[in-house]
Protein backbone atom coordinates (compact mmCIF):
# COMPACT_ATOMS: atom_id res chain seq x y z
CA UNK A 1 0.00 0.00 0.00
CA UNK A 2 1.79 3.08 -0.76
CA UNK A 3 -1.18 5.39 -0.62
CA UNK A 4 -0.69 8.33 2.49
CA UNK A 5 -2.59 8.22 5.67
CA UNK A 6 -3.08 11.18 7.25
CA UNK A 7 -3.19 10.47 11.03
CA UNK A 8 -3.57 14.30 12.33
CA UNK A 9 -7.25 13.00 13.94
CA UNK A 10 -6.85 13.06 17.61
CA UNK A 11 -5.83 15.32 20.02
CA UNK A 12 -3.47 18.02 18.85
CA UNK A 13 0.06 18.63 20.30
CA UNK A 14 0.90 21.34 20.74
CA UNK A 15 4.73 21.70 21.43
CA UNK A 16 5.91 25.58 20.48
CA UNK A 17 7.84 26.65 23.51
CA UNK A 18 4.48 29.37 24.41
CA UNK A 19 1.76 29.40 24.93
CA UNK A 20 2.13 25.92 25.94
CA UNK A 21 -0.14 22.71 26.63
CA UNK A 22 -2.60 24.18 28.86
CA UNK A 23 -3.94 21.12 31.61
CA UNK A 24 -7.42 20.09 31.44
CA UNK A 25 -8.23 21.30 35.55
CA UNK A 26 -6.43 24.67 34.46
CA UNK A 27 -9.53 24.97 31.61
CA UNK A 28 -12.33 23.43 33.60
CA UNK A 29 -11.36 25.63 36.68
CA UNK A 30 -11.61 28.56 33.89
CA UNK A 31 -15.18 27.07 32.70
CA UNK A 32 -17.34 28.91 34.91
CA UNK A 33 -20.12 31.64 35.04
CA UNK A 34 -19.03 35.36 35.65
CA UNK A 35 -18.60 35.64 39.22
CA UNK A 36 -18.65 38.57 41.49
CA UNK A 37 -15.47 40.75 41.81
CA UNK A 38 -16.39 42.61 45.27
CA UNK A 39 -16.78 39.90 47.55
CA UNK A 40 -16.93 36.17 47.65
CA UNK A 41 -14.59 33.24 46.41
CA UNK A 42 -12.55 35.59 44.28
CA UNK A 43 -11.26 37.98 46.27
CA UNK A 44 -10.36 35.69 48.99
CA UNK A 45 -8.83 33.48 47.16
CA UNK A 46 -5.68 35.97 46.36
CA UNK A 47 -3.69 35.91 50.00
CA UNK A 48 -3.00 32.56 48.54
CA UNK A 49 -2.38 32.96 45.17
CA UNK A 50 0.12 35.73 46.08
CA UNK A 51 1.76 33.28 48.60
CA UNK A 52 1.49 30.24 45.97
CA UNK A 53 3.48 32.50 43.63
CA UNK A 54 5.84 33.84 46.32
CA UNK A 55 6.95 29.89 46.55
CA UNK A 56 7.28 29.40 42.58
CA UNK A 57 9.66 31.80 42.80
CA UNK A 58 11.12 30.96 45.77
CA UNK A 59 11.20 33.83 47.47
CA UNK A 60 9.64 35.95 50.74
CA UNK A 61 9.49 39.21 48.92
CA UNK A 62 6.31 41.03 46.90
CA UNK A 63 4.63 40.51 43.81
CA UNK A 64 2.54 42.76 41.63
CA UNK A 65 0.15 40.98 38.86
CA UNK A 66 -0.61 43.16 35.85
CA UNK A 67 -3.26 42.01 33.23
CA UNK A 68 -1.11 41.77 29.73
CA UNK A 69 1.75 39.10 28.08
CA UNK A 70 5.48 39.49 29.19
CA UNK A 71 6.18 42.51 27.09
CA UNK A 72 3.76 44.23 30.04
CA UNK A 73 5.93 42.53 32.46
CA UNK A 74 9.19 43.43 31.18
CA UNK A 75 7.57 47.43 31.32
CA UNK A 76 6.14 47.10 34.04
CA UNK A 77 9.35 46.23 35.52
CA UNK A 78 10.92 49.32 34.31
CA UNK A 79 8.49 51.67 34.77
CA UNK A 80 8.87 51.45 38.63
CA UNK A 81 12.66 51.69 38.71
CA UNK A 82 14.02 52.90 35.08
CA UNK A 83 13.64 56.41 34.11
CA UNK A 84 14.64 58.96 31.57
CA UNK A 85 18.17 58.87 31.10
CA UNK A 86 19.16 56.29 33.79
CA UNK A 87 21.63 53.65 32.47
CA UNK A 88 21.30 49.76 32.15
CA UNK A 89 23.70 47.51 31.21
CA UNK A 90 21.99 44.12 28.72
CA UNK A 91 23.57 41.16 28.54
CA UNK A 92 22.36 39.94 25.53
CA UNK A 93 21.73 35.49 24.44
CA UNK A 94 19.05 36.59 21.94
CA UNK A 95 16.37 38.09 20.90
CA UNK A 96 14.70 38.46 23.77
CA UNK A 97 17.33 40.30 25.49
CA UNK A 98 17.88 43.19 22.98
CA UNK A 99 13.87 43.14 22.94
CA UNK A 100 13.67 44.11 26.60
CA UNK A 101 16.72 46.24 26.18
CA UNK A 102 14.87 47.86 23.44
CA UNK A 103 12.04 48.61 25.41
CA UNK A 104 13.83 50.24 28.10
CA UNK A 105 15.65 52.42 25.45
CA UNK A 106 11.97 53.34 24.52
CA UNK A 107 11.17 54.62 27.93
CA UNK A 108 14.45 56.92 27.31
CA UNK A 109 17.07 54.77 29.34
CA UNK A 110 20.56 54.83 28.45
CA UNK A 111 21.44 51.34 27.09
CA UNK A 112 24.38 49.62 26.81
CA UNK A 113 24.23 46.17 25.22
CA UNK A 114 26.53 42.99 25.72
CA UNK A 115 26.09 41.02 22.82
CA UNK A 116 27.02 37.53 23.64
CA UNK A 117 25.69 36.13 20.28
CA UNK A 118 22.71 33.53 19.98
CA UNK A 119 24.42 30.03 20.71
CA UNK A 120 26.84 30.74 24.26
CA UNK A 121 25.94 31.66 27.87
CA UNK A 122 26.79 35.12 29.01
CA UNK A 123 30.52 35.55 29.67
CA UNK A 124 30.90 36.64 33.08
CA UNK A 125 34.31 37.68 32.81
CA UNK A 126 32.85 40.77 30.33
CA UNK A 127 30.67 41.90 32.39
CA UNK A 128 32.61 42.21 35.35
CA UNK A 129 34.81 44.32 33.47
CA UNK A 130 32.04 46.58 32.37
CA UNK A 131 30.97 46.58 36.22
CA UNK A 132 34.28 47.48 37.29
CA UNK A 133 34.72 50.41 34.31
CA UNK A 134 31.80 51.85 35.61
CA UNK A 135 33.21 53.31 38.98
CA UNK A 136 30.86 56.31 39.11
CA UNK A 137 27.98 53.30 39.59
CA UNK A 138 26.21 55.15 37.02
CA UNK A 139 24.76 51.60 35.62
CA UNK A 140 21.49 51.71 37.67
CA UNK A 141 20.23 47.70 36.91
CA UNK A 142 21.09 45.15 34.63
CA UNK A 143 18.63 43.29 32.20
CA UNK A 144 19.24 39.69 32.34
CA UNK A 145 17.15 36.78 30.64
CA UNK A 146 17.30 33.51 32.47
CA UNK A 147 16.32 31.85 29.76
CA UNK A 148 16.45 33.04 26.16
CA UNK A 149 13.40 31.09 24.44
CA UNK A 150 14.99 32.41 21.24
CA UNK A 151 18.00 31.11 21.56
CA UNK A 152 17.06 28.52 24.27
CA UNK A 153 20.78 29.93 26.15
CA UNK A 154 20.27 29.64 29.43
CA UNK A 155 22.09 32.13 31.93
CA UNK A 156 23.24 31.20 35.02
CA UNK A 157 21.70 34.17 37.37
CA UNK A 158 24.26 33.11 40.54
CA UNK A 159 27.34 33.43 38.83
CA UNK A 160 26.12 36.66 37.76
CA UNK A 161 25.35 38.15 41.20
CA UNK A 162 28.73 36.72 42.22
CA UNK A 163 29.84 39.04 39.48
CA UNK A 164 28.30 41.82 40.94
CA UNK A 165 29.20 41.55 44.41
CA UNK A 166 33.20 40.76 43.18
CA UNK A 167 32.50 44.14 41.62
CA UNK A 168 30.50 45.80 44.48
CA UNK A 169 28.22 47.36 41.98
CA UNK A 170 25.05 48.85 43.08
CA UNK A 171 23.14 48.04 40.30
CA UNK A 172 19.70 46.41 40.69
CA UNK A 173 19.52 42.72 39.10
CA UNK A 174 16.49 42.42 36.98
CA UNK A 175 15.34 38.90 35.43
CA UNK A 176 13.31 37.81 32.99
CA UNK A 177 12.30 34.23 33.68
CA UNK A 178 9.28 34.62 31.18
CA UNK A 179 10.60 30.54 29.61
CA UNK A 180 12.17 29.47 32.71
CA UNK A 181 9.86 29.73 35.47
CA UNK A 182 8.77 26.67 36.89
CA UNK A 183 10.68 24.36 34.40
CA UNK A 184 14.18 25.27 35.18
CA UNK A 185 15.59 25.70 38.85
CA UNK A 186 15.53 29.73 39.78
CA UNK A 187 16.03 30.91 43.54
CA UNK A 188 14.77 34.20 43.46
CA UNK A 189 16.07 35.41 47.47
CA UNK A 190 19.39 32.87 47.43
CA UNK A 191 20.55 34.04 44.08
CA UNK A 192 19.97 37.72 45.24
CA UNK A 193 17.98 38.70 42.08
CA UNK A 194 16.29 42.23 42.90
CA UNK A 195 13.72 42.19 40.28
CA UNK A 196 12.18 39.41 38.20
CA UNK A 197 9.55 39.07 35.69
CA UNK A 198 7.35 36.15 34.47
CA UNK A 199 4.38 35.43 32.59
CA UNK A 200 1.62 32.62 32.98
CA UNK A 201 1.62 31.51 29.56
CA UNK A 202 4.69 28.71 29.84
CA UNK A 203 5.74 26.93 32.95
CA UNK A 204 2.35 28.23 34.66
CA UNK A 205 0.09 26.60 32.13
CA UNK A 206 -2.39 29.35 32.39
CA UNK A 207 -3.40 30.96 29.07
CA UNK A 208 -1.60 33.84 27.44
CA UNK A 209 -2.99 37.28 29.89
CA UNK A 210 -1.31 36.98 33.10
CA UNK A 211 2.20 38.74 34.06
CA UNK A 212 3.85 39.21 37.49
CA UNK A 213 6.51 41.28 38.64
CA UNK A 214 8.03 39.70 41.54
CA UNK A 215 10.48 42.90 43.46
CA UNK A 216 12.46 43.36 47.15
CA UNK A 217 13.26 45.89 49.09
CA UNK A 218 16.36 46.62 47.53
CA UNK A 219 14.46 47.53 44.18
CA UNK A 220 11.45 49.49 46.31
CA UNK A 221 13.47 51.51 47.73
CA UNK A 222 14.82 52.71 43.80
CA UNK A 223 11.21 52.95 43.32
CA UNK A 224 10.55 55.02 46.58
CA UNK A 225 13.04 57.57 44.55
CA UNK A 226 11.82 57.78 41.22
CA UNK A 227 10.25 61.08 40.40
CA UNK A 228 7.39 59.62 38.88
CA UNK A 229 5.46 55.76 38.18
CA UNK A 230 2.38 55.90 36.11
CA UNK A 231 -0.67 54.48 38.32
CA UNK A 232 -1.35 51.79 36.16
CA UNK A 233 2.40 50.57 36.37
CA UNK A 234 3.08 51.44 39.54
CA UNK A 235 3.46 47.88 41.43
CA UNK A 236 3.27 49.30 45.05
CA UNK A 237 -0.47 49.05 45.72
CA UNK A 238 -0.95 45.55 43.48
CA UNK A 239 1.33 44.61 45.85
CA UNK A 240 -0.41 45.53 48.94
CA UNK A 241 -3.66 46.16 48.18
CA UNK A 242 -5.85 47.35 50.57
CA UNK A 243 -9.00 46.58 48.21
CA UNK A 244 -9.36 44.00 45.60
CA UNK A 245 -9.35 46.20 42.57
CA UNK A 246 -5.92 47.36 43.79
CA UNK A 247 -3.97 44.12 42.49
CA UNK A 248 -5.09 44.97 39.22
CA UNK A 249 -5.45 48.50 39.20
CA UNK A 250 -9.56 47.91 37.58
CA UNK A 251 -11.56 45.22 36.49
CA UNK A 252 -9.83 41.76 37.87
CA UNK A 253 -9.09 38.98 35.19
CA UNK A 254 -11.41 36.92 36.56
CA UNK A 255 -11.33 33.72 34.90
CA UNK A 256 -7.59 33.69 34.88
CA UNK A 257 -7.74 34.06 38.45
CA UNK A 258 -9.37 30.84 38.48
CA UNK A 259 -7.52 28.94 36.02
CA UNK A 260 -3.78 30.40 37.85
CA UNK A 261 -5.37 28.87 41.22
CA UNK A 262 -5.66 25.31 39.65
CA UNK A 263 -2.46 25.64 37.96
CA UNK A 264 -0.49 26.31 41.15
CA UNK A 265 -2.60 23.91 42.97
CA UNK A 266 -1.24 21.33 40.22
CA UNK A 267 2.82 22.63 40.64
CA UNK A 268 2.89 22.70 44.40
CA UNK A 269 0.90 19.27 44.78
CA UNK A 270 3.93 18.00 42.55
CA UNK A 271 6.67 19.94 44.42
CA UNK A 272 8.77 22.51 43.14
CA UNK A 273 11.87 20.62 43.01
CA UNK A 274 10.00 17.44 41.54
CA UNK A 275 8.82 19.60 38.80
CA UNK A 276 12.28 20.68 38.29
CA UNK A 277 13.52 17.19 37.73
CA UNK A 278 10.97 16.21 35.59
CA UNK A 279 11.65 19.27 33.14
CA UNK A 280 15.46 18.02 33.98
CA UNK A 281 15.16 14.37 32.78
CA UNK A 282 12.74 15.13 29.99
CA UNK A 283 15.48 17.65 28.40
CA UNK A 284 17.68 15.09 28.57
CA UNK A 285 15.83 12.78 26.78
CA UNK A 286 14.80 15.27 23.82
CA UNK A 287 19.08 16.11 23.73
CA UNK A 288 19.88 12.04 23.84
CA UNK A 289 17.45 11.99 20.80
CA UNK A 290 18.93 14.89 19.04
CA UNK A 291 22.47 13.67 19.65
CA UNK A 292 21.58 10.52 17.77
CA UNK A 293 19.64 12.15 15.07
CA UNK A 294 22.39 14.52 15.04
CA UNK A 295 25.22 12.08 14.31
CA UNK A 296 24.44 12.06 10.12
CA UNK A 297 23.28 15.05 8.01
CA UNK A 298 22.43 18.58 9.58
CA UNK A 299 20.33 18.26 12.57
CA UNK A 300 22.17 20.13 15.12
CA UNK A 301 21.69 21.88 18.85
CA UNK A 302 21.73 26.07 18.22
CA UNK A 303 23.33 25.29 21.76
CA UNK A 304 26.25 23.36 21.78
CA UNK A 305 27.15 23.26 25.35
CA UNK A 306 24.28 21.58 27.42
CA UNK A 307 25.28 23.50 30.55
CA UNK A 308 24.08 26.61 28.78
CA UNK A 309 20.74 24.82 27.78
CA UNK A 310 17.38 25.55 28.90
CA UNK A 311 15.03 22.40 30.45
CA UNK A 312 12.05 24.09 28.87
CA UNK A 313 13.08 24.50 25.25
CA UNK A 314 15.47 23.51 22.45
CA UNK A 315 16.41 25.47 19.54
CA UNK A 316 17.89 23.31 16.95
CA UNK A 317 19.00 23.64 13.31
CA UNK A 318 18.07 21.27 10.21
CA UNK A 319 19.21 22.61 6.60
CA UNK A 320 17.33 24.91 4.78
CA UNK A 321 14.04 24.09 4.00
CA UNK A 322 14.38 21.13 6.34
CA UNK A 323 12.84 22.84 9.18
CA UNK A 324 9.85 24.33 8.02
CA UNK A 325 8.96 21.08 5.90
CA UNK A 326 9.72 19.14 8.62
CA UNK A 327 7.20 20.93 11.10
CA UNK A 328 4.99 20.86 8.37
CA UNK A 329 4.72 17.78 7.89
CA UNK A 330 4.25 16.69 11.86
CA UNK A 331 1.62 19.39 12.06
CA UNK A 332 -0.46 18.43 8.95
CA UNK A 333 0.32 14.52 9.54
CA UNK A 334 0.54 13.99 12.66
CA UNK A 335 -1.40 16.94 14.83
CA UNK A 336 2.22 17.76 16.25
CA UNK A 337 2.65 21.51 16.30
CA UNK A 338 6.66 22.11 16.69
CA UNK A 339 7.78 25.93 17.28
CA UNK A 340 8.96 28.42 14.11
CA UNK A 341 12.50 29.47 14.41
CA UNK A 342 12.73 32.49 16.33
CA UNK A 343 15.49 35.58 15.61
CA UNK A 344 17.50 33.25 13.98
CA UNK A 345 17.32 34.41 10.29
CA UNK A 346 14.94 37.14 8.75
CA UNK A 347 11.56 35.81 7.61
CA UNK A 348 11.67 35.70 3.83
CA UNK A 349 15.30 34.78 4.13
CA UNK A 350 15.62 31.20 2.61
CA UNK A 351 18.03 30.30 5.81
CA UNK A 352 14.75 31.40 8.15
CA UNK A 353 13.85 27.32 7.15
CA UNK A 354 16.45 26.27 8.93
CA UNK A 355 15.83 26.95 12.52
CA UNK A 356 13.10 25.59 14.49
CA UNK A 357 12.16 25.16 18.31
CA UNK A 358 10.93 22.26 21.16
CA UNK A 359 8.95 23.46 23.64
CA UNK A 360 8.58 21.35 26.54
CA UNK A 361 7.85 23.76 29.40
CA UNK A 362 4.90 23.17 32.12
CA UNK A 363 2.21 20.23 31.35
CA UNK A 364 4.47 18.10 29.46
CA UNK A 365 5.39 14.30 30.95
CA UNK A 366 7.11 11.03 29.40
CA UNK A 367 4.50 9.85 27.13
CA UNK A 368 4.32 13.31 25.42
CA UNK A 369 7.86 13.92 25.16
CA UNK A 370 8.42 10.02 23.50
CA UNK A 371 5.44 10.96 21.30
CA UNK A 372 6.87 14.58 20.22
CA UNK A 373 10.55 12.85 19.45
CA UNK A 374 8.57 9.46 17.68
CA UNK A 375 6.50 12.32 15.55
CA UNK A 376 9.89 14.14 14.46
CA UNK A 377 11.91 10.62 13.91
CA UNK A 378 8.76 9.73 11.78
CA UNK A 379 9.11 13.14 9.74
CA UNK A 380 12.70 12.47 9.08
CA UNK A 381 12.29 9.22 7.89
CA UNK A 382 8.68 10.37 5.33
CA UNK A 383 10.92 13.40 4.43
CA UNK A 384 14.02 11.53 3.79
CA UNK A 385 16.13 14.36 5.76
CA UNK A 386 19.68 12.84 6.85
CA UNK A 387 19.66 11.83 10.12
CA UNK A 388 21.47 9.25 12.54
CA UNK A 389 19.65 6.24 13.86
CA UNK A 390 18.46 5.25 17.30
CA UNK A 391 17.12 8.74 18.74
CA UNK A 392 13.87 6.88 20.18
CA UNK A 393 15.69 4.33 21.59
CA UNK A 394 18.19 6.89 23.12
CA UNK A 395 15.45 8.89 24.65
CA UNK A 396 13.42 5.92 25.84
CA UNK A 397 17.14 4.71 28.05
CA UNK A 398 16.62 8.19 30.03
CA UNK A 399 12.92 7.64 30.53
CA UNK A 400 13.45 4.38 31.59
CA UNK A 401 16.36 5.53 34.28
CA UNK A 402 15.52 9.24 35.00
CA UNK A 403 18.99 9.36 35.10
CA UNK A 404 20.69 12.99 33.82
CA UNK A 405 24.48 13.79 33.94
CA UNK A 406 25.30 15.46 36.93
CA UNK A 407 27.42 18.17 35.07
CA UNK A 408 24.82 19.14 33.34
CA UNK A 409 21.70 18.77 35.81
CA UNK A 410 20.60 21.89 37.88
C1 LIG B 1 12.13 35.02 27.57
C2 LIG B 1 10.95 35.80 27.08
N1 LIG B 1 10.84 37.11 27.40
C3 LIG B 1 9.81 37.84 26.97
C4 LIG B 1 8.80 37.31 26.20
C5 LIG B 1 7.67 38.16 25.76
O1 LIG B 1 6.49 37.65 26.30
P1 LIG B 1 5.09 37.88 25.58
O2 LIG B 1 5.17 37.29 24.22
O3 LIG B 1 4.12 37.17 26.48
O4 LIG B 1 4.84 39.33 25.55
C6 LIG B 1 8.88 35.97 25.83
C7 LIG B 1 7.85 35.36 24.98
O5 LIG B 1 7.97 34.29 24.48
C8 LIG B 1 9.98 35.19 26.28
O6 LIG B 1 10.07 33.91 25.98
Amino acid sequence: MTQKTNLSAGRGYLAIPGPSVIPDAVLQAMHRAAPNIYAGELPDMMPGIVSDLRRVARTKHDVAIYIGNGHAAWEAALANVIGEGDRVLVPATGSFGHGWGDMAAGLGALVETLDFGKSSAMDMARIGEALKADTAHTIKAILAVHVDTSSSVRNDIAALRTVMDEAAHPALLMVDCIASLGCDVFEMDDWGVDVMVTACQKGLMVPPGMSFVFFNEKAAEVRRHMPRVSCYWDWTPRAAPELFYQYWNGTAPTHHVYGLRAALDMIHAEGMEAVWRRHDVLAHAIWAACDAWGSAGSLAFNVADPDARSRAVTSLRLQSPNATALRDWTENQLGLTLGIGLGMAAPGDPAWHGFFRLGHMGHVNGHMIMGMLGGIDAGLKALDISHGKGALEAASEVIATGQVSPDTSP
